[in-house]
């Protein structure tokens, strides 16, 4: 695949659901991938599935900036450099506000947006002293549209896009890219972070009944990383052509 191949991916949440099957998508690509996640055995699987000339886990905690900061710069140790980071560690705990989930608050917003922020306070020197690199973002429909149950888990895809919209604007004269990738409902563990009874048996609908294989999403990625470096994709919205909200 044409500029990709060679090309070193970090990517957050690599353990599972969209990380993992990108992880995939990239190395098959001829790309070289640096997987971080909690879940150190789910990566240590991945890495023998890869090969590890190709791929290397890294047991991180996103909401811990000193690990965030390591797993940069273990991934830089191991490969040399860095062309793309793919910021995608999520949860999402859906639940009215009247059910006061203060501990899901609190996961939501540390994970999906200070772990993005640490993501791209660890890379950004790397990238700006190349000049060159690639952070991708993984926002949401919910990013886009708000329901209920939706408020915490919405406000933090709507921020993921902020951030994005704000960094690429700082970064353009670093000559460094800056993607969105806005999935509807793709297949993943990610209906697993929903606690609330009133909530899970409507997202387990909607996921068993129109959710799309995390190939889609691994596809676009690919697809944003292949662009002459002249092209900056800025946002990828897609949804299962079943889904309708
Ligand atoms: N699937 C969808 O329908 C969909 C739609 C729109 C957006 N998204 C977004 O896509 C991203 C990936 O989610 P997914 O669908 O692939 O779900 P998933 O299968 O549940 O994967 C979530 C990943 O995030 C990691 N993670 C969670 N908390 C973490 C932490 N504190 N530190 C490090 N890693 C952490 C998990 O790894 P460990 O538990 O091993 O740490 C796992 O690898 C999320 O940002 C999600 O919001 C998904």
């Amino acid at each position: 695949m044409e500029n990709v191949a060679g090309k070193v991916v970090v990517i957050t949440g690599a353990s599972s659901g969209l990380g993992a099957e990108t992880a995939r998508h990239l190395v098959k690509a001829g790309a070289k991938v640096a997987l971080g996640a909690r879940r150190k055995d789910r990566l240590d699987a991945l890495v023998e599935e890869l090969g590890d000339d190709q791929a290397a886990a890294f047991k991180v905690d996103v909401t811990k900036r000193e690990e965030v900061d390591a797993f940069v710069k273990g991934a830089i140790e191991q490969f040399g450099q860095i062309d793309a980071m793919l910021h995608n560690a999520g949860v999402m705990p859906l639940a009215p506000l009247a059910e006061n989930r203060h501990e899901e608050w609190d996961q939501c917003i540390d994970v999906n947006l200070k772990g993005v922020l640490y993501g791209v306070g660890a890379v950004l020197p790397h990238m700006n002293e190349r000049q060159s690199g690639q952070n991708l973002f993984v926002s949401s429909v919910a990013g886009h549209v708000v329901n209920p149950a939706g408020a915490v888990y919405c406000a933090t895809k709507f921020g993921v896009r902020a951030i994005a919209e704000s960094l690429r604007k700082e970064v353009k004269g670093n000559k460094l890219r800056t993607t969105i990738l806005s999935p509807g409902a793709v297949e993943s563990e990610l209906p697993q972070s929903v606690k609330s009874d009133r909530v899970k048996g409507f997202v387990n609908d909607l996921y068993e009944n129109t959710a799309i294989p995390a190939s889609s999403f691994a596809r676009a990625v690919v697809f944003a990383i292949s662009q002459p470096d002249d092209v900056d994709i800025n946002e990828i919205l897609f949804r299962p052509t079943a889904q309708e909200m």
